[in-house]
């Protein structure tokens, strides 16, 4: 049994050997000999999130669905109401289903997993870990740019409480080009250790001078249902006229939800890409769900 509950259990082979399968997904899961990969349909795939999710709860069912699985869902009626607890609950669903995907808001997906006795997802994880945005992320990122020598990321947003943010960092950094991050902040640039990343910070008033020079922006929501009191956010906002000083050539970037840091005329630009990451993910996490079950 094998779970995936952080980037690093992933290897990079792992990593490449789930890409390579994403062209043939998004053709209709046709192999390399360009057979159809005979659909287990006896495979159940249950969804635990203690936290609300869109795109990756649905992307998850949409991939199951499409590779022939079937899905359960905790309900929110669940014998939670009761008093139950989570590790109950984990164990009891355990017994129906063959893969879990759990998105948890403490940090304590281990020990959820231990009481597993099936491979267990996460798909988020408190503010750190979201291994599976981080590799349709990474996915996205190398579709454009993986015939460069050298890219320059940009993150933006709420860089302390994003869990998508560190995941991405540390498989950017395994990447054969040279990667040059430039995390930006409201307050206080200085350096953080975050997740084992050190983060060093340059103010965010400087972002409208170099979005030129940027190959990748990748921006963040204001993680506001994990600020403390006083706290505050990013004020910086992409319109469509600033993203426009960008190269033609680079990427806009966010795993979405998005809140006013993008405007909404952002979308229309051929750089805008957060769409096609959603699309992505549906393909990238049936790649990841046919290695579980086909090998
Ligand atoms: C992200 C998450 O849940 O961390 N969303 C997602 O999975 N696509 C980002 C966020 O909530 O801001």
């Amino acid at each position: 049994m094998k779970h995936l509950l952080y980037i690093d259990d992933l290897t990079k082979d792992d990593i490449n050997t789930i890409f390579s399968r994403v062209p043939g997904m998004e053709r209709g899961f046709f192999n390399h000999s360009g057979d159809p990969i005979a659909p287990n349909s006896d495979a159940i795939m249950a969804t635990l999130f203690f936290e609300p999710s869109t795109r990756t709860k649905l992307s998850f069912h949409t991939a199951m669905y499409r590779l022939g699985g079937k899905v359960i869902d905790l309900p929110m009626d669940s014998s939670q109401k009761k008093g139950e607890t989570d590790i109950d609950t984990i164990k009891t669903v355990a017994e129906y289903a063959d893969v879990l995907v759990i998105r948890h808001p403490q940090p304590i997906m281990a020990q959820l997993a231990a009481a597993s006795n099936k491979p267990v997802i996460s798909a988020g994880e408190s503010s750190l870990h979201h291994p599976t945005q981080a590799l349709l992320d990474l996915y996205t990122i190398r579709k454009y740019c993986k015939d460069r020598r050298s890219i320059t990321v940009m993150f933006t947003g709420d860089l302390y409480y994003s869990r998508t943010v560190p995941a991405l960092v540390h498989l950017l950094r395994q990447e054969p080009y040279h990667v040059n991050f430039i995390f930006t902040s409201k307050v206080n640039p200085a350096i953080m250790i975050r997740n084992h990343v050190a983060f060093s910070y340059t103010d965010e008033r400087v972002i409208p001078n170099v979005l030129k020079s940027v190959d990748v922006l990748y921006m963040t929501r204001p993680q506001k249902e994990r600020w403390e009191d006083g706290e505050v956010g990013s004020s910086f906002v992409l319109t469509k006229e600033l993203a426009q000083t960008m190269r033609s050539d680079s990427l806009i970037m966010h795993p979405l939800p998005r809140n006013e840091e993008i405007h909404p005329d952002v979308d229309e630009l051929p750089h805008a890409k957060y769409f096609e990451q959603v699309h992505n993910g549906v393909y990238v996490r049936m790649a990841l769900l046919h290695c579980l079950f086909w090998k």
